[in-house]
């Protein structure tokens, strides 16, 4: 992501109110989008995300000879087989992306080809071993920058299926081994720690492979045909989140969340906060594509606080740094552990969330794997540096909503990887 000199001004709110849609999800948008590109056949998929990472999946799609027609939230892949796709020209850029480059990494390994993926410099900073591994062991030679960092050069070959235990629970990982797999003959399993995110597992069944689940475990077979078709992407809960918290703190509010992804391994966020006493509803609940979906009715509460058990962490992970604001306000506080994967996300989230909460005046402890907020803490408005990280720029800018004062967010542009509207729509949401 470039940072661009952008600031965005966050005053104090009365309130929240009336009815918001969030962008399509993004992770369900990377999935259809490389299952789509790898499946015999037409897809059309609705609701895709207009965030730049789900951008930059396509172009790298795009690169590798895919047919893709862009319009608006309406995106038709052409599907070119799991033998299709072409030897790039020139090196595919994931962006700001990591489960670009890392579930790319997947398909890429099962190619006759070489390609190479890089990123933008926060990317170039984030951990490629993790897919290297798996993936080497599969039969791919993967060559990466020191320290296995990007960029990775793939030679990509015939694949043999794998058992693999995942040292970090991670989707993007298992995902990569899954895609791997489909250019494998046999069974590729992956035994999760905990579990995580599972659209590649229901994309792939949706599509037409065979997925086995065992406990933790969970395997595709290899070689099968992927059959192209009619997709929807429920909105981005993780999205979602920045306004569900901004809902429960802001005195008086009312709002309804439209359309946003219910899937069990995404909503973690309020399985802890509603027994904390978040007043959020659950309505209109359909199942699309195996995904499901619903509206999210939020008043304003009294959340309790407390904390964070470790095996919530993976089904939090994107939500932790809006949840470490949430905290601040909460009766008791707000701890955890066990999250030393936020030190490598698009920037050291835990280092940048202790950073501006003291910024706004609040108490933090922070750990190596976590942090602890006090409860019923006074926030001031501040100047608050985003490191580039969009879930920092829009946590922040929640904890605007409720401090004392103006509010500055640095590089504020830097929320268009996930949520371009984002400062209209909480602009339109609030008074
Ligand atoms: C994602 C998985 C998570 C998450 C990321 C998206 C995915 O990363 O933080 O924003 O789409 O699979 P890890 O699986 O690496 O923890």
């Amino acid at each position: 992501m470039n940072l661009s000199a952008s600031t965005n001004t966050i005053e104090p709110a009365k309130r929240l109110r009336g009815s918001v849609r969030m962008p399509g999800d993004k992770s369900i948008s990377h999935r259809y989008a490389m299952l789509a590109a790898i499946a015999e056949g037409p897809s059309e998929i609705h609701g895709f995300a207009t965030s730049v990472d789900c951008r930059s999946t396509l172009d790298c799609l795009e690169r590798l000879g895919v047919k893709i027609d862009r319009q608006g939230e309406l995106v038709s892949i052409r599907g070119a087989g799991l033998a299709g796709l072409k030897p790039p020209r020139e090196a595919l850029d994931a962006g700001n992306s990591g489960s670009t480059m890392r579930m790319l990494a997947g398909i890429l390994a099962g190619q006759s080809f070489r390609s190479i993926l890089t990123g933008d410099a926060s990317l170039s900073r984030r951990p490629m071993k993790r897919v290297i591994d798996p993936l080497t062991r599969m039969g791919a030679r993967i060559q990466s920058a020191e320290g296995g960092l990007p960029p990775l050069q793939i030679e990509g070959g015939a694949l043999v299926p794998i058992r693999y235990e995942l040292p970090v629970a991670s989707a993007q990982v298992k995902s990569a081994i899954l895609l791997g797999g489909l250019f494998a003959e046999g069974e590729t399993e992956v035994v999760e720690p905990r579990p995580t995110r599972d659209h590649t597992e229901i994309a792939l069944e949706q599509m037409g492979a065979e997925i086995v689940r065992r406990g933790r475990a969970v395997a595709v077979r290899g070689r099968a045909r992927l059959e192209g078709r009619k997709l929807r992407v429920p909105g981005d809960i993780s999205s979602a989140a920045f306004f569900i918290v901004a809902a429960l703190l802001v005195p008086e509010s009312n709002l309804v969340v439209q359309n946003v992804g219910l899937n069990p391994t995404r909503t973690a966020m309020l399985d802890l906060l509603v027994p904390m006493g978040g007043r959020v509803k659950v309505l209109n609940v359909e199942m699309v594509n195996g995904e499901l979906l619903g509206d999210l009715h939020v008043e304003s509460s009294a959340v309790q606080g407390g904390e964070i058990r470790p095996e919530m962490v993976p089904g939090l992970i994107d939500e932790l740094p809006v949840l470490a604001v949430l905290g601040t306000q909460s009766e008791q506080g707000l701890s955890f552990h066990g999250a030393a994967e936020l030190r490598v996300k698009e920037s050291d989230r835990i280092a940048a969330v202790a950073e501006n909460l003291r910024r706004m005046g609040a108490e933090v402890q922070e750990y190596p794997d976590g942090l602890r907020v006090g409860g019923r803490q006074r926030l001031r408005g501040a100047e608050i540096e985003t490191y580039g990280d969009h879930r920092i720029a829009m946590a922040f800018a929640v904890a605007g909503l409720v401090a004392e004062g103006t509010t500055l967010i640095r590089d504020s542009a830097c929320v268009d990887v996930s949520f371009p509207n984002f400062f209209t729509t909480l602009a339109q949401a609030t008074e």
